[in-house]
């Protein structure tokens, strides 16, 4: 079987390296294709140039290359209908319709879905104007949460500490500095607690757990500064016990899979769950309708079982006939490379070298933001590289990560130095 992935950071790399393990692509002597790609992606599949919004090009494409199965990496095409053009063509696609990505891709819209289902998550409005917004402020204690309900590439949630910055962010918003993603905002209450992210993969009815991650969001160390896609990972999250993750699945992740299937919506892909675990247990803070960047590569990291077959099985809806699959019992880190201004203007062009020398002691390093550049590999992105490491504990991975980075030759770039700091005090506690 042949098999086009779509996408081009740093989760892509990772299901790159994994789907080219595949029985399908190892043994069985398909093609992995992979578009657009980075010179990471380029050295485990086929890269090639196709835009992912001309879904016309794409279908002929798969059809001139015979390939039978898309993987989407990125929420953007998924929301924007992609699967249902190639499933209306004929070739399976891991990753949901656009009716069903609207998990991610409207806030509201899960917000209302979990209302419906008796799904917990934190009390909320929907406000489409500014007048409608400003009233609905006094409904809740500060902090405020503020989103903007559409696609805002991670930047659309504000949490304003006093009334005057809610006022002054709404104004913002309403004014269009998220585009058409901030023609709705969502208000919340605030909910206190550590996050945890679950994912599952599913057809629409089988519900396969499939891995937990904690992310870092802020820039600085001590999670401090401004937010970012994410600085590194770890997986599993311990906090999430069998106990938790039972509650998860039982009262957030099947009444939404229910629930959607009920309403004409079905979900297949993966269903990355945001969790906040509070008190009265977790509650579902978002939806994200496929793998994390960087909680993917720490996922792929542990993956023992065939990434293609799972992937697969939930495109096809015949997850009920494989096994649980299996996951290394190591922890796995990544730490992400970024380059100097991330997450404002990051620096291009600086140099890269040294990932060889990283790999050597078992690390694995995948190219987020790269290009090659006259034969050099150069940064091309915020995010650049994000080092991978596995180990007996979190302070093993921890270490072995930071040993990897510190072999990387990257003058232009920088890494926080306290992936998985919480994980570690934790285990030394
Ligand atoms: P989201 O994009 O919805 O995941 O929001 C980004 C981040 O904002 C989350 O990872 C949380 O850290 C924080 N956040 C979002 N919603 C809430 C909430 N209702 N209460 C507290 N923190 C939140
Ligand atoms: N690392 C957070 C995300 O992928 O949304």
């Amino acid at each position: 079987m042949n098999i086009l992935l779509l996408g081009a950071g740093g989760r892509e790399h990772a299901l790159a390296w994994k789907l080219a393990q595949s029985r399908f692509i190892a043994d069985e002597g398909g093609t992995l294709y992979a578009a657009p790609g980075n010179p990471g992606i380029g050295q485990c599949t086929t890269l090639v140039s196709l835009d992912a919004g001309d879904h016309a090009t794409v279908i002929a494409w798969c059809e001139a290359h015979s390939v039978d199965f898309v993987v989407v990496g990125p929420e953007a095409p998924l929301v924007d209908g992609l699967a249902d053009s190639l499933r209306g063509a004929g070739i399976a696609v891991f990753g949901p319709s656009k009716a069903a990505a609207q998990l991610e891709g409207s806030k509201g819209f899960t917000k209302d879905l979990c209302e419906r289902a008796g799904i917990p998550t934190a009390g909320y409005v929907r406000a489409s104007s500014l007048a409608e917004a400003t009233a609905a402020l006094d409904r809740f204690a500060p902090p405020h949460v503020l989103k903007a309900d559409g696609l805002a590439a991670g930047k659309g949630v504000v949490i304003a500490e006093t009334r005057e910055d809610a006022d002054e962010a709404l104004q913002e918003m309403f004014g269009g500095v998220f585009g058409a993603a901030g023609t709705e905002v969502v208000l919340e209450e605030f909910m206190e607690g550590e996050e945890a992210s679950f994912f599952a993969l599913t057809d629409g009815a089988t519900i396969v757990p499939f891995g937990t991650a904690q992310d870092h969001k802020r820039v600085g160390e001590g999670d401090t500064g401004p937010n970012t896609g994410g600085m590194g990972a770890y997986s599993p999250a311990r906090v999430l016990d069998p106990v938790l993750r039972g509650d998860a699945i039982e009262r957030i992740i099947a009444p939404t899979v229910r629930q959607m299937a009920e309403e004409g919506m079905p979900y297949s892909g993966v269903l990355y769950a945001g969790l906040m675990l509070t008190p009265e247990g977790p509650k579902l803070v978002e939806y994200n309708c496929r793998f994390g960047d960087p909680e993917c590569q720490v996922l792929m990291m542990r993956l023992e079982s065939d990434l293609g077959e799972y992937l697969y099985a939930a495109a096809t809806g015949s997850l009920a006939s494989l096994p649980p699959p299996r996951f290394s019992a190591d922890v796995a880190m990544t730490v992400v490379m970024a380059a100097k201004g991330y997450p404002g203007t990051p620096e291009k062009g600086g140099k890269i070298g040294g990932i060889e020398r990283a790999e050597a002691g078992g690390a694995k390093v995948f190219h987020a933001g790269t290009a090659l550049r006259d034969g050099h590999l150069v940064a091309h992105g915020g995010r650049v590289l994000s080092v991978t490491q596995r180990g007996q504990s979190v302070a093993e991975a921890q270490h072995k990560a930071y040993l990897a980075v510190d072999e990387i030759d990257f003058p232009t770039g920088f890494c926080r130095r306290d992936i998985g700091w919480r994980e570690i005090a934790r285990e030394s506690a």
